[in-house]
């Protein structure tokens, strides 16, 4: 199983996996030499995600791919099934609640800034006429702010009540959560202190393991493998992190 992400965000989704399939091993891609997705142009993260795949086949045996950030979910996947000839799982945000959502009560959306313009969610918004009823927040910062987290680096305040203002100053504030951006779930503390209410976060991390169900069967890889796009300072500050996810060590793979 091959999981897909531009930074540690996947490892949400692995945290998930990991609990429903514990006995198999992974291969991670962390995209960092591109990261942030959010903010590039459709065209390169299709590329990006096909380069990933057809590299990382031809030195493991791979018979599903898990594309576990929503930023490439919801720009690719029609492509990457188009092109590839195994299963290709992805994650999209889930916008059920605001779909089902009743009078006075207010969903909020978070996600990266090309996932907020990519044409799967704007056919939602128009589909069910979600514009008044969702608010939503585009950001490319906060998937920053969620892989400081990660390496115990300080998070800053001010920077996550800048992100959450248009939220934080509605007199009804959102009680419900869409994370549509799988490093936010590492953030879900620090938005909660945003808010007066308990928030009802909804992320992706469930939703996958029915898709990886689906297709579940054996597969030939022998041990856990975390791969990165570009080895630097930076990912090794990861090393310490990735050891509750049984990965042992880093290595850089070769895209260009
Ligand atoms: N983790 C990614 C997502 O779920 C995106 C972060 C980024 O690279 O901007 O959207």
């Amino acid at each position: 199983m091959l999981i897909i992400d531009s930074g540690i965000g996947g490892l949400s989704i692995l945290n998930n996996i990991k609990k429903n399939f514990p006995n198999i091993n992974y291969i991670y891609m962390l995209d960092n030499e591109a990261f942030p997705y959010g903010e590039k142009k459709e065209k390169f993260i299709v590329e990006r995600s096909i380069k990933i795949i057809n590299t990382i086949k031809k030195i493991y045996p791979i018979k599903k791919v898990i594309i576990a950030c929503n930023t490439a979910s919801t720009i690719s996947l029609p492509i990457l099934r188009k092109n590839f000839n195994i299963p290709i799982i992805g994650v999209l945000p889930i916008l059920k609640p605001a779909i089902e959502i009743k009078k006075n009560k207010i969903v909020g959306l978070i996600a990266t800034q090309a996932t907020v313009n990519s044409s799967y969610i704007k056919k939602i918004i128009y589909k069910y006429s979600l514009k008044n009823t969702i608010k939503i927040i585009a950001t490319n910062e906060l998937a920053i702010i969620a892989e400081k987290k990660v390496r115990k680096l300080s998070v800053s305040n001010k920077k996550l009540k800048k992100i959450f203002q248009s939220w934080i100053a509605l007199s009804i504030q959102p009680d419900t959560i869409i994370l549509g951006c799988t490093h936010f779930s590492f953030l879900k503390q620090e938005i909660q202190e945003m808010f007066y209410k308990p928030i009802n976060f909804i992320d992706s991390g469930d939703a996958i393991i029915k898709g990886i169900k689906k297709y579940f069967y054996q597969e030939n890889i022998k041990k856990n493998v975390f791969l990165c796009s570009k080895y630097n300072k930076k990912i090794k500050q990861l090393l310490f992190f990735l050891k509750k996810y049984k990965f042992k060590k880093i290595q850089e793979i070769n895209l260009n």
